[in-house]
């Protein structure tokens, strides 16, 4: 094993450097602190790996994103969001009676209690459907007081299986509570997909079918969000769970941190800033150099990625499927026209260019979301229920492992030593 020396105060410290399997170097400061007395202070963490694992590896440099070993580009080719579900939290691909028990017991768990339907009433209609769901897995962990326990294997896979199947029930009624609609149960004899369409778009007046176009779309963009490393909700997951807090509680704050437009929260902004500028009738170029300038807080949304220096492998297949998409439906999309506009420029432009900020996931996604009826308010539930089985491998992979509270040191730099003064002479 390599080591890296640091020179410190007169001393030298040996630090093991470990290698991943594909072949990112780190230096293990576990000892650091204890050995000089010195932490590393490294603000939004650009450079610290929090753990080491297994799920997901992502070059950069290179655009490159596989899943247990798995390119992005095969497991949209090939495999449903359930397998890949299953392949993120059980490590390997199911066969095809391993598949057929996850659907059927995910199927088994779509309806949620009656009494947290009743929930939903207490909101304003108004409530971002992102806080609504994390909301209400919050509550889930108060329907089932049973099954929390981090360390029981059959309490977590039963919670696992409850999460997956009522997510998008929740995030569909978040959006039916939204638009005042009646609340449709489960149609457990349809797809996984083709029943959240049925929750989302179904009412109890009229017949409705779940479009296969749709469907397809709606699984592809699940996978394509599915895991992707030590990113801000997965972090955020990871570091609720480490205190051994149950998995609702963690996917919650995952939601949360999702919520965020630096993170999941991009795909609405997005399709806002190509609405704005549609309705405004500003050219790309006029936007491109607002989201330049030092003046303007606006940033060219789904554009730039703290892992991704080049292409981000999710928008290519998203930009793909969105001309398909858009082909088969018949729709012409002028948000389509604007978004492949301000690629162009952006991708010429010496800023970007500089800055190595390309589209990322959130880029295309918007448009392929309205183009299939998608409202606004929920493209970020639609994100949260694809990184679902994420956050789940990440939480069981760091409980799996020996780990300890997830717990950063600070470098403080305010007042020593102050005296009170007495209240009057303040
Ligand atoms: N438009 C204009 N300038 C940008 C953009 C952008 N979209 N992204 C980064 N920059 C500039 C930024 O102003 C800074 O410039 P300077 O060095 O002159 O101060 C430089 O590029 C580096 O930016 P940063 O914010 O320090 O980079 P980061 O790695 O911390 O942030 C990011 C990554 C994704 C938060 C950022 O690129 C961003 O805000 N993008 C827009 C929001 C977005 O699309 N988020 C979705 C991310 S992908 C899906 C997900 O993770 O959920």
């Amino acid at each position: 094993m390599s080591k890296a020396e640091l020179h410190i105060d007169g001393k030298i410290i040996e630090l093991p450097v470990i290698e991943g399997s594909e072949g990112e170097r780190a230096i293990n400061i576990e000892n650091l602190r204890a050995e000089t007395g010195l932490i590393t202070l490294d603000p939004g963490y650009a450079n610290t790996g929090s753990c080491e694992s297994s799920i997901t590896f992502i070059n950069g440099e290179e655009g490159i994103l596989h899943h247990r070993g798995y390119s992005i580009e095969s497991l949209a080719d090939n495999c449903s969001f359930l397998e890949v579900s299953y392949l993120l939290v059980k490590g390997h691909l199911p066969n095809a009676a391993e598949l057929e028990a996850f659907t059927d017991s995910i199927l088994g768990h779509t309806m949620l209690h009656e009494d947290l339907r009743l929930f939903f009433r207490a909101l304003p209609k108004d409530a971002h459907p992102m806080a609504a769901c994390s909301a209400m897995v919050s509550a889930l962990a108060t329907f089932y007081p049973d099954s929390l326990d981090p360390r029981n294997e059959r309490e977590v896979e039963i919670s696992i299986h409850r999460l997956l199947a009522k997510l998008p029930t929740i995030a569909a009624y978040a959006y039916k509570h939204s638009v005042g609609q009646p609340f449709m149960y489960p149609d457990n004899s349809l797809s996984y997909v083709g029943n959240f369409l049925h929750l989302m778009f179904a009412n109890p007046c009229e017949d409705f079918e779940v479009d296969p176009v749709v469907e397809k779309a709606i699984d592809l963009l699940l996978i394509l969000h599915a895991d992707h490393e030590q990113n801000c909700s997965a972090s955020t997951v990871r570091l609720v769970g480490s205190s051994h807090a149950n998995l609702f509680a963690a996917v919650s704050a995952g939601i949360n941190a999702l919520w965020g437009p630096r993170h999941g929260g991009a795909n609405q902004e997005v399709i806002e800033m190509l609405g704005a500028i549609a309705d405004e009738g500003l050219t790309g170029k006029q936007f491109v150099d607002r989201a330049k300038s030092r003046d303007d807080t606006s940033r060219l949304m789904g554009f730039g990625h703290r892992v991704y220096k080049n292409f981000d492998p999710r928008a290519r297949i998203i930009k793909k499927a969105t001309f398909d998409v858009l082909e088969r439906l018949g729709v012409n999309s002028r948000l389509l026209e604007i978004a492949v506009e301000l690629e162009e420029l952006a991708l010429k432009d010496e800023y970007f260019v500089e800055r190595n900020l390309y589209p990322n996931v959130d880029f295309y996604s918007g448009v392929i979301y309205t183009a299939i009826g998608t409202p606004e308010n929920m493209f970020t539930p639609n994100f949260a229920i694809g990184r679902l089985p994420g956050w789940i491998a990440q939480w069981l992979e760091m409980h799996e492992h020996r780990h300890k509270i997830g717990r950063p040191r600070q470098i403080y730099t305010g007042e020593t030593n102050r005296k009170i003064q007495p209240i009057a002479e303040r």
